[in-house]
């Protein structure tokens, strides 16, 4: 198995696996309510568990590849994270993605995703992507279409309802 957590680059971002010198990043991250708010997860509590949230973070030794870090060029502080993740009980792969509200509306998110599709499909061969977004989170729905994803079920996931995208390696779009 390859190990990925060395990511894309993009125009602006690296895309590369956290280390536990990004705790106080990924906590700001996940702890920010207005980030925390629609992505169904609860937010982090402390420092120390954004450090054991990494540390045990299992994808890349499981199956390679997982969310990396965003790292912005021009200020080389982590700003976010975008990545694929293997779903088991799904048995597809999603992708996922998540910055800091000061960084909001300049495209970032879609220029994160765009590098990780083409890795999922040019690098992982998959055949196809999927993403689980909740109904209300209409700025990540945007990001989802905007990647020439399509709305194709709706079902109860970790008890809510989520919406499912999905683009196909055929179908993707020349962006
Ligand atoms: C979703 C998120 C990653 C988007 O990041 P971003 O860098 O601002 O995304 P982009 O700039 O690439 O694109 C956002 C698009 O949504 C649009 N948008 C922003 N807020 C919106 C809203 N409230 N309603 C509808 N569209 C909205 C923007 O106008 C843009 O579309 P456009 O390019 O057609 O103008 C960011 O809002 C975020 O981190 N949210 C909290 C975490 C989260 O919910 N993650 C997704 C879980 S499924």
């Amino acid at each position: 198995m390859t190990d990925y957590r060395i990511g894309p680059q993009t125009q602006r971002l690296t895309l590369r696996a956290m280390t536990i010198d990004d705790a106080p990043a990924f906590f700001a991250l996940n702890s920010h309510p207005d980030v925390m708010r629609l992505t169904g997860e609860p937010p982090l509590q402390s420092e120390d568990e954004a450090r054991k949230a990494i540390a045990d973070y299992p994808d890349f030794d499981k199956v390679g590849y997982g969310r990396w870090g965003c790292v912005l060029k021009e200020t080389q502080s982590v700003i976010g994270f975008c990545g694929l993740k293997y779903l088991d009980d799904l048995k597809e792969v999603d992708i996922g993605y998540r910055f800091l509200p000061e960084y909001w509306g300049q495209g970032l998110a879609t220029e994160a995703c765009v590098a990780t599709m083409a890795f999922g499909f040019d690098v992982l061969n998959l055949e196809r992507i999927i993403g689980l977004v909740l109904p209300e989170n209409t700025a990540s729905i945007r990001v989802l279409q905007k990647l020439g994803m399509r709305h194709d079920s709706e079902f109860r996931y970790d008890g809510m309802i989520v919406h499912r995208y999905t683009i196909a390696s055929d179908d993707r779009p020349a962006i």
